[in-house]
């Protein structure tokens, strides 16, 4: 049998720089726990701009397509800035989610503890956090029709669209259920049913499939704006959060800072299963490109390797080794290793993004 395949997309900014670490890790699983991967690296983003003149070749769509996992780093940076909107890096990730059909991104938000201290909010708020937001991502106002900037008399209208369709909701918060039953089996969901036709839709859905297919989870709905302000109240309150793709990108923003740093938080995009079982997936960190910090060796490489925790655990069955990895990243932090987003400018000095990748492999060995 072959070994499963991972296509690399490193992208932009920090993106190659994280994404070395990565790939040590991936070659320390091949040859200490025989897990081997046939890994290939592409372009995406600002970097397949500059080589093609497109953020994402057709080559490269018809190769995610088929491997069983894409890792991508981050796209974009102020060099792009002034692309037609058509061009823009940001537009590859997005194809890349819409061709593949993830509809379901997972973006768990777990607080470590040994970096409890370090969140803006106070300690007990945020220690023994565990919260995961299911965002929708393959529809709403960022594909909706109609859409563009025309001219109506004598100024400009800029359009997006708000549309969901019954089986687009009803999709994702199976996902969202799903999960809730291996977690603390709770499903929050969230829209503004208040003023938009299509929250009220993604209500009714929700609540049907919540009746019909499990009624054993416990289901409560919020407005996403409430949502927001829970989230930094009390945020343990929530067990899984399922909701839109546009709030789903604003309120992971903001649960992902509740744990002390935007570096630390992985994701998972996830399509329909495969004939063998697979789930279509990709799996990126949540921060960006970070263009102040690129080429200086301070990003923190975490997000991305915890997002290839979650490949082993969503795309490869290998949960325990999964576990292996995020407790060796546990074990880094409760010893003090920190880049310089996990320290206060009175901290003393900082690791780089390869110590950091040195220590998580440090501590993969011991874990052996
Ligand atoms: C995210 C990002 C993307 C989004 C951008 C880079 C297109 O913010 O994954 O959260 O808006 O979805
Ligand atoms: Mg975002």
């Amino acid at each position: 049998m072959s070994n499963p395949s991972i296509l690399i997309l490193p992208g932009d900014g920090i993106g190659p720089e994280v994404m070395a670490q990565v790939t040590r890790i991936i070659d320390w699983f091949g040859e200490k726990r025989d897990l081997k991967f046939d890994v290939e690296t592409d372009l995406v983003g600002g970097a397949a701009y500059d080589k093609h003149g497109v953020p994402l070749s057709d080559e490269t769509m018809a190769r995610a397509m088929e491997v069983d996992a894409v890792l991508l780093g981050a796209v974009g940076g102020p060099k792009y800035d002034d692309l037609d909107f058509s061009v823009k890096p940001e537009r590859g990730l997005l194809r890349l989610r819409k061709e593949m059909d993830l509809f379901s991104n997972l973006r768990p938000a777990q607080c470590f503890d040994a970096l409890a201290d370090f969140s803006s909010l106070k300690k007990d708020i945020v220690s023994g956090l565990d919260i995961m937001i299911v965002r929708e991502l393959t529809s709403g106002v960022y594909f909706g029709e109609p859409r563009g900037i025309h001219k109506e008399g004598n100024e400009r209208v800029g359009i997006n669209t708000q549309r969901y369709t019954e089986s687009e909701i009803a999709r994702v918060a199976r996902s969202a259920f799903e999960l809730a039953r291996k977690r603390g089996n709770k499903v929050c969901s969230m829209e503004k049913a208040n003023v938009m036709e299509s929250g009220i839709l993604w209500r009714d859905v929700v609540t049907e499939i919540h009746e019909t297919e499990y009624p054993d989870v416990e289901l409560s709905h919020m407005y996403a704006d409430n949502g927001a302000m829970q989230l930094v109240r009390a945020p343990k309150q929530f067990d899984v959060i399922v909701t839109d793709n546009l709030f789903g990108d604003v309120l992971s923003d903001c649960a992902a800072m509740l744990t002390g740093s935007l570096g630390m938080l992985p994701s998972a995009s996830l399509g329909l299963p495969n004939a063998d079982g697979r789930p279509k997936a990709l799996y990126e960190p949540v921060h960006g490109s970070a263009p102040d910090i690129t080429g200086q060796g301070k990003a923190n490489p975490i997000a991305c390797i915890l997002s290839f925790a979650m490949a082993l655990r969503y795309s490869f069955d290998q949960g325990d080794e999964a576990t292996r990895l995020e407790k060796a990243v546990e074990k880094v932090l409760a010893d003090g290793a920190r880049t310089a987003d996990l320290m206060g400018p009175e901290d003393g000095t900082p690791i780089s993004t390869t110590q950091m990748g040195d220590v998580i492999l440090e501590a993969l060995d011991a874990s052996l």
